[in-house]
């Protein structure tokens, strides 16, 4: 396989009882690249990238991460691979800060005469230090997530997914409930990561966000990888033509 990659997928299928989810499908992702990744409801957008993440686990093909072959049994061993994803529900605990959101699962803790506490101050310190590489508009880390606006949470899931050290980003339909203000905010911040270095999967209904941050975008029908195009060389129509035939246009991106 190619060394190049950042993720390569390679004849994944699975199955759900009757249901043929995905079907031989191939998924290539580079550095610093967001590819979008489109189709109808059903398709298997989700079930591609929880495979991708660890959370359900294939009936047949193979993944590499920057050339290595992976076998997750679980997205603790997707995450240890560098790869984080933000789920449509978000999955945040509102009642708690950012802070406490973020470092959820992995507190920082020290110990005072051998007995063990939250290291706060380290967490607000990080935290504070993540959103600024992030450039979010969040002004504390100490602001309680109910607070907070949609499009505010869904940074600090962001915040939260990528952690410190995630090279690879998968959002599933991040924009979905989100009014055209943080939509837009939000799209900053996949360009600013994609920046950074990160690869970045994003799933979505709105083909205009995939035509304004996208690199490439790959369509996906009934479990099938229909094809992939150039984010400049495609129009609306093309990815609107595609999604419904079924059939590539010519305007090939595969590398
Ligand atoms: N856990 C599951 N159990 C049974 N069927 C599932 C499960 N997850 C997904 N499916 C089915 O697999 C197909 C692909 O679903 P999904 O990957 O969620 O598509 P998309 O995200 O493109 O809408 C659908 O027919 C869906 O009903
Ligand atoms: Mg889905």
């Amino acid at each position: 396989m190619n060394n190049n990659y950042l993720v390569e997928m390679k004849g994944i299928s699975k199955k759900f009882g009757n249901i043929q989810a995905l079907k031989d499908v191939d998924l290539e992702l580079l550095p610093g690249e967001v590819l979008g990744l489109i189709g109808d409801n059903a398709a298997g957008k989700s079930t591609l990238m929880k495979i991708l993440f660890g959370a359900v686990i294939p009936d047949q093909g193979d993944i590499e991460i920057e050339g290595e072959p992976v076998n997750f049994n679980n997205p603790a061993d997707a995450q240890a691979s560098g790869i984080a994803m933000v789920y449509q529900d978000l999955a945040l605990f509102p009642n708690l800060d950012v802070a406490a959101n973020v470092f959820a699962g992995r507190e920082h803790a020290k110990s005072l005469l051998g007995i063990q506490f939250l290291d706060k101050r380290r967490m607000y310190q990080e935290t504070s230090k993540l959103i600024e590489r992030l450039q979010i508009s969040i002004q504390s880390s100490r602001l309680l997530v109910e607070r907070m606006s949609g499009g505010q949470r869904q940074m600090v899931a962001v915040a939260r997914a990528i952690g410190f050290d995630a090279k690879i980003l998968i959002m599933d339909e991040p924009s979905a409930a989100l009014g055209v203000q943080e939509a837009g905010r939000l799209l900053d911040l996949i360009s600013h990561l994609r920046d950074q270095g990160l690869g970045i999967i994003f799933i979505t209904h709105r083909l205009t966000d995939i035509l304004a941050v996208g690199n490439r975008v790959m369509v996906l029908k009934g479990g099938q990888r229909v094809g992939i195009l150039d984010v400049k060389s495609s129009s609306l129509d093309d990815l609107e033509s595609m999604i419904i035939s079924g059939k590539p246009v010519l305007n090939n991106a595969a590398i």
